[in-house]
């Protein structure tokens, strides 16, 4: 089944990702175990398990950002050798400078990039009418809320219009008011774009509401131990306990973290 996505033509030009027996050792200690999996084009995916399983080091390892120890990164199908640059991160923190406006941060991506400024500066502003933020465009970070500046770090992410979107714990430092909200948000955007999208949360309500499948991982050293195929309508609603499958699948979730010992009652 194709995943459920608005846009099949956008998605056309996305990305596909697999990792093939990604093993990632520091030392003599190892932090990703074994790990495949592949993410279609177009396909939004989540990578949920709890702090320190290895999900930033996965996410680093498939962007090319960080070596593998053993196993491969295919983009579509080539094997990946080098940092990708088709691709927009997000992070928990948002980086952004302080001295530079919010349009101005998400013009220097496309500086460094050496895009032309012109259509830039309207596309960045285009992402933040989208994103909810034009308003805001000339503030400086520190004049914006944390849920804007995390808005600007998605429009920054977004400028180069990349086949491939990651997203390490995005929504980890705001407020769980503002997490809903960001999140239907984003999840209009990725309807509308169809970019590829690898989403990395320890919330189950991120990862169910947001996801067509999302991949369990243990606790280190991490590996992949279920894959839910989430399979509800979009966009989905702020409060998902209005479904009965969204019941059942963070059942099974937490019955997998209750099993590995990360919860205990
Ligand atoms: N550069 C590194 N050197 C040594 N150990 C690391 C390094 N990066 C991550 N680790 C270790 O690998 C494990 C997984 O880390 P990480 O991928 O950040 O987990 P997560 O993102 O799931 O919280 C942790 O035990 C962490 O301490
Ligand atoms: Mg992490």
């Amino acid at each position: 089944m194709n995943a459920p996505i608005a846009d099949r033509t956008k998605a056309a030009d996305a990305a596909s990702i697999e990792g093939k027996n990604v093993v990632k050792t520091f030392g003599g200690f190892t932090a990703v175990d074994d790990i495949s999996f592949a993410i279609g084009k177009g396909e939004f995916v989540s990578l949920i398990g709890p702090s320190g399983c290895g999900k930033s080091t996965l996410m680093l390892i498939a962007a090319g950002l960080q070596p593998l120890s053993t196993g491969a990164i295919l983009v579509n199908g080539a094997r990946l050798d080098r940092p990708l640059t088709d691709i927009g991160i997000v992070f928990q923190d948002h980086l952004l400078l302080d001295f530079r406006t919010a349009l101005d941060n998400v013009l220097l991506q496309a500086e460094i990039r050496g895009l032309p400024m012109e259509p830039a500066r309207a596309r960045a502003m285009e992402l933040f009418e989208k994103l909810g933020i034009a308003h805001a465009a000339d503030r400086y970070p520190k004049q914006l809320s944390g849920g804007m500046r995390q808005r600007v770090s998605i429009a920054r992410a977004l400028i180069h219009d990349p086949s491939m979107l990651m997203m390490d714990e995005p929504f980890g430092a705001l407020d769980a008011i503002t997490r809903t909200q960001i999140r239907h948000d984003l999840e209009l955007l990725w309807m509308e774009t169809g970019k590829t999208v690898l989403f990395i949360t320890h919330s189950l309500e991120e990862a169910i509401g947001l996801s067509d499948r999302v991949l369990v991982m243990s606790p280190s050293p991490g590996r992949i131990v279920d894959e839910i195929k989430v399979e509800l309508p979009r966009p989905r609603p702020a409060h998902l306990g209005d479904y009965p499958s969204f019941n059942i699948y963070a059942d099974r979730i937490h019955a997998l973290f209750r099993q590995f010992g990360v919860i205990k009652y």
